[in-house]
């Protein structure tokens, strides 16, 4: 049974392969009007979402199937009426997979070794692995090779950086990581790990940025997070300046939902190099091929 729970439990080809899937998608939606016909797709929310919950929806009824919003409280999704699994277990006799948003990465990996229904991460405090591939197809459509990209995220150490440093150690490009002394210090050890001359830290924003292709940020402060930490991100701020650092043809790049001010200036946000809209946009196109991936026998 397949799964998508995180990018680096996959090797590069089948990366490769929903990626070149989303890209055909796109270019011909029609010929893939039925590859998800007779199928349906469940999808359990524990927090908000506007882009993940539509991109999704609308995403497998283009492929033909259909999707099913289960609210986590009232289908007992919660460990008080029945445990996760047995909820699995019978959600498993009436449909075909299972979209799972929730704070809790460690029950989305343990129920995806039970392998009763395919489970697809629709982000968790740990990660965000459909955006980061929504976003590299967005890269990939902006610069056509990612060999050369300099890529820098500037602004929280979350779960949507976690995603995009696993799709760094597949593909290789050059990825700076600024964020705040303060915040780093609690994820030194894990960002070690990686070893990737490739990838480094600063905490110098204006260091960070010079001569990138594009500059990626997201909320300082995560859902389900405490608000205490944004006074450590006071030159955090991806703005003009920052931008002017960065290469001509830089691009900016933001999962959203903004907070405009903070992580962003408007000006930047809507700015001409701005392609968040796009990255809203091309989060269909991996959902739909990462649909087609975990329903594939
Ligand atoms: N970028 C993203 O995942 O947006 P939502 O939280 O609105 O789904
Ligand atoms: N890091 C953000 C991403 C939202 C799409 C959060 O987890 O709230």
């Amino acid at each position: 049974m397949k799964h998508f729970i995180d990018i680096n439990n996959f090797k590069k080809k089948e990366i490769d392969e929903i990626i070149s899937l989303a890209k055909k998608i796109k270019k011909n939606p029609k010929k893939y009007s039925s590859s998800c016909k007779d199928k349906t797709l469940g999808l359990i929310f524990e927090k908000q979402s506007l882009r993940t919950r539509l991109s999704f929806s609308v995403g497998m009824q283009k492929l033909g199937g259909s999707v099913l919003e289960l609210q986590s409280k009232d289908i007992g999704f919660d460990n008080k009426r029945e445990k996760p699994e047995d909820v699995l277990n019978v959600l498993s006799q009436y449909i075909d997979c299972v979209m799972i948003r929730n704070n809790n990465h460690k029950q989305i990996v343990n129920l995806s070794k039970e392998n009763i229904l395919p489970i697809i991460n629709g982000l968790t405090e740990f990660s965000h692995p459909c955006q980061i591939l929504g976003d590299f197809l967005t890269l990939l459509e902006n610069f056509k090779n990612y060999k050369n990209l300099s890529i820098v995220w500037m602004g929280d150490y979350n779960n949507v950086l976690r995603s995009l440093i696993h799709l760094q150690n597949i593909y290789n490009f050059k990825l700076n990581v600024v964020v705040p002394n303060q915040i780093f210090k609690n994820y030194k050890n894990e960002f070690l790990k990686s070893k990737n001359k490739n990838l480094k830290y600063f905490d110098n924003p204006s260091e960070g940025v010079k001569n990138s292709n594009c500059i990626m940020t997201d909320v300082w402060v995560s859902m389900g997070e405490k608000n205490s930490k944004t006074k450590y991100f006071k030159n955090f701020t991806v703005n003009k300046k920052i931008m002017s650092y960065a290469s001509n043809n830089a691009i900016f790049m933001h999962c959203l939902p903004a907070k405009r001010g903070k992580e962003v200036t408007s000006e930047v946000l809507d700015g001409k190099n701005s392609v968040v809209l796009e990255q809203a946009k091309n989060r269909m196109y991996i959902q739909q091929a990462i649909l087609i991936y975990v329903l594939k026998k």
